[in-house]
């Protein structure tokens, strides 16, 4: 068994395990892979799994535990709390089997409870915790360019900082464990007054027969510009959404940003409103559709 040493240096060559390799955990892994370090992956449907291990190399394992077992760094990218315990606890959790001295990152977006409450159980079994969830879509994973906001003990942070450039760009500290989180929070709520304030921007134009392009490239320079305004217009005004950010992770993300406001008595009137939009779209069949989707909502309403 290995024992890590908190000061263990992580080289391009270090053993590092990722669980989940979805739309973003997919792409993030690789760029490990690519950046020169030995790649355990975990994915719950192994046929992901298999797939990822034919275009990077590494190894695929068919649980969290065997894929952990003497990885110094133990990534996840999974989809809501319950996922994140249920690769971390268990008979077949990664914390069965990582070693004293490892340090788990946890990149999946999650309430600052559940964020927590693993943080403790690590911490009695020796392993530090980072939580560090992103922004930046499909496309920042796939380019690795996330912004990664994080949360955890400064030096464990310093330690993995070069590991997490492999597929992040802008990553920064915010305090301690949960801090990373709270960020997200944030980042969530700035996101959803924005994009219903393009989605209604957009439906004006278009109902009133205005060229969207043409509108997007003479109000995108200026102070109405945003990087939904850049990125999404063209797929919007196309009517096309099955792709990028879910609305279910939206709402499981919203519902995170509006208790946690709760918590601290801080009032977001607009998120509230906008969480009861991204309900309707879930009942048009919208659930796995892009959060660019409140448009869709709109032309519905005023048909
Ligand atoms: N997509 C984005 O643009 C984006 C941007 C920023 C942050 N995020 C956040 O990043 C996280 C992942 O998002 P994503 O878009 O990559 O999601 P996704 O494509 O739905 O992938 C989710 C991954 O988690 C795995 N998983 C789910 N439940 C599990 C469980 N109980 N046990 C083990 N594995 C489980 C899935 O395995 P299977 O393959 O077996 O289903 C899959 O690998 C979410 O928290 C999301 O909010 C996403």
């Amino acid at each position: 068994m290995v024992d890590h040493q908190q000061n263990d240096t992580l080289t391009q060559n270090s053993k590092v395990s990722f669980l989940g390799l979805g739309v973003m955990g997919f792409p993030m892994a690789g760029h490990l892979s690519t950046q020169g370090y030995d790649v355990s992956v975990y994915n719950r449907t192994s046929r992901k799994a298999h797939e990822w291990q034919k275009q990077f190399g590494g190894t695929a394992f068919d649980t969290p535990a065997l894929a952990a077992k003497e990885a110094q760094v133990v990534c996840a990218c999974v989809g809501n709390d319950d996922d994140l315990r249920s690769v971390c606890l268990g008979e077949e959790g990664a914390f069965t089997t990582m070693e004293k001295g490892s340090i788990f990152i946890d990149h999946t977006t999650v309430s600052p409870q559940v964020t927590r409450e693993l943080a403790e159980i690590a911490k009695n079994r020796g392993i530090s915790y980072i939580d560090a969830p992103v922004s930046g879509g499909q496309a920042g994973a796939e380019g690795g360019i996330l912004s990664i906001m994080c949360g955890g003990d400064e030096k464990v942070f310093e330690q993995v900082l070069p590991l997490m450039q492999s597929y992040g760009k802008t990553i920064k500290r915010l305090g301690d464990v949960g801090s990373g989180q709270i960020a997200k929070m944030c980042n969530q709520v700035a996101i959803a007054g924005v994009v219903q304030g393009l989605s209604e921007s957009l439906h004006l134009a278009q109902k009133s027969g205005l060229d969207v392009e043409s509108l997007v490239e003479v109000i995108s320079g200026g102070a109405a510009g945003s990087w939904q305004m850049v990125n999404r217009h063209k797929t919007m005004n196309a009517d096309h959404y099955e792709y990028g950010f879910a609305v279910d992770w939206m709402r499981k993300d919203l519902a995170i940003c509006l208790q946690a406001a709760d918590e601290v008595g801080a009032s977001l009137p607009l998120t509230a409103i906008v969480d009861q939009f991204y309900k309707d779209v879930q009942k048009m069949g919208g659930g796995r559709w892009d959060t660019s989707s409140l448009l869709k909502r709109l032309q519905k309403f005023d048909d």
